[in-house]
């Protein structure tokens, strides 16, 4: 872990001064250009239609997304690798930010040319055990014109934009999942992105919590 040290500190001072983070990984980062190589090996049939499959029955209007997506699993050695990483991110923030962060899960997600995702919240205060979102894109030479950019909207305003981010390989957002509405606007060619959730531990009497 020694080498993203830096990095993780940064993550850590931007969440606790603004609540969102945007960074980049180190582009020789070996969790980084393994999920290149991954994605390389992926097919089509390994994605399939968000929102279906999981208990997010919200989600899976079309008109609120189109993207395709692929939970990452540590059976796979390459998908294990940044899963081992986020795993490293985790035990570091626990350490500086006291929050208590218990599992993390991601998928990859496929973004057609003409897909988007509306602006959501990745969970609503109370309802949920998600604290942290992170999006990591994988888009080598992602160009203004071609769209898809993250837009990061005030929590204290839903219409006002704070930021837009371009998707460029390497880019890693991270944020509080019940405060920053986001949205995916429409990319203008095939985009790629790993979408993650940090969640704390709301088990209770051996009823694992929460389910996939
Ligand atoms: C999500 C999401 C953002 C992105 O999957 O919930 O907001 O840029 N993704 O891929
Ligand atoms: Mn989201």
């Amino acid at each position: 872990m020694a080498t993203s040290t830096n990095l993780f500190e940064q993550i850590a001072l931007d969440l606790q001064v603004h609540g969102v983070s945007i960074q980049s990984l180190d582009l020789n980062e070996p969790a980084l250009l393994t999920l290149t190589e991954r994605l390389a090996h992926l097919s089509q049939q390994d994605f399939y239609k968000a929102g279906i499959g999981r208990q997010e029955e919200h989600m899976k209007n079309s008109q609120i997304r189109r993207d395709k997506i692929h939970w990452l699993d540590t059976n796979n050695a390459q998908e294990a690798l940044f899963l081992s990483y986020m795993q490293d991110l985790k035990i570091y923030l626990n350490r500086r930010l006291f929050l208590g962060l218990f599992s993390y899960e991601c998928h990859f997600a496929h973004y057609e040319p003409g897909a988007f995702y509306k602006k959501h919240l990745d969970a609503f205060k109370g309802e949920t055990n998600r604290i942290l979102s992170t999006v990591l894109y994988l888009n080598p030479d992602w160009q203004s014109s071609d769209g898809g950019e993250l837009a990061l909207y005030d929590p204290n305003d839903h219409s006002k934009v704070l930021q837009i981010v371009t998707p460029n390989f390497g880019t890693l957002v991270t944020f509080l999942s019940d405060e920053f509405p986001h949205e995916v606007l429409p990319a203008k060619k095939a985009r790629y992105s790993i979408a993650g959730w940090f969640r704390v531990n709301t088990s209770v009497g051996g009823h694992i919590d929460p389910p996939q």
